[in-house]
């Protein structure tokens, strides 16, 4: 079944738990990202946990390989579920990441969401968001990565391109249909993820700036319970 963390970008401990109070019954899995883990730190990971949440600590780790090892030790004592490592960290940084124990759930960053190909160019000329992707996602899972942080419109290709790997999918960029985008390019609704079978969706703008963020939860939910799951069709 497909979980939804709802990141919670917002600025302010007391915005945190306002969203937190309104939606305990209706969802378990919370991002914690950049923005508000640099401005509370431990105090917002805490938080959620005294609401009964399950944290994604999504700090997206990108350093040596050393750096990193210690700082998913770390994410480790806080208690969280699962932590984010970007894949082109490489090989050495990714095997240091896995190898601690006990820790989180690594979950590995392909290509943001908020990227398309044109976007890759400077960087790459000749690369492709999906042959990209691909190629990170074999990267992280034969290096101990847990799971594959990716649009949801890679899935189905990874799924076919990577059959021997049974890796679990990450999501963000989830828009319901007619839904805003923001600056998300690669996107998806949440029914088209709950087909795919998906094991998390990364939803954030959505909930955290509706008038009733209990309201869009619920409608989330709801569209994707009555999505028929296919996944089986397309791995
Ligand atoms: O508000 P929105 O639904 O666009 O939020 C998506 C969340 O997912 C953000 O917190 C963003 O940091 C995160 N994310 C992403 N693309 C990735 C990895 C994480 O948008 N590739």
């Amino acid at each position: 079944m497909t979980q939804v963390i709802v990141a919670l970008d917002v600025d302010t401990i007391m915005r945190e738990e306002q969203l937190l109070t309104q939606l305990k019954d209706t969802i378990t899995f919370y991002k914690v990202g950049l923005r508000l883990f640099t401005a509370h730190g431990k105090r917002a990971v805490d938080l959620v946990h005294r609401h009964g949440g399950k944290v994604f600590l999504d700090l997206k780790f990108h350093d040596i390989p050393q750096t990193v090892a210690h700082a998913v030790k770390e994410a480790q004592k806080l208690g969280v579920y699962a932590v984010s490592i970007h894949l082109c960290g490489g090989r050495d940084m990714l095997a240091a990441a896995a190898e601690v124990s006990p820790r989180p759930k690594l979950w590995g960053v392909t290509v943001l969401t908020s990227m398309q190909d044109k976007d890759l160019r400077p960087l790459h000329p000749q690369a492709k968001v999906a042959s990209f992707v691909k190629n990170l996602a074999r990267l992280g899972w034969v290096n101990g990565v847990d799971g594959t942080i990716c649009s949801g419109q890679e899935v189905m290709f990874l799924r076919r391109s990577l059959k021997h790997l049974d890796m679990k999918f990450i999501t963000p960029g989830i828009r319901p249909a007619g839904g805003e985008l923001h600056d998300q390019k690669r996107v998806m609704s949440p029914e088209q993820a709950a087909e795919l079978g998906i094991d998390y969706i990364v939803v954030g703008r959505p909930i955290t700036h509706a008038i009733d963020p209990l309201k869009a939860a619920q409608s989330i939910l709801s569209s994707m319970k009555h999505a028929a799951p296919h996944s089986l069709e397309v791995r």
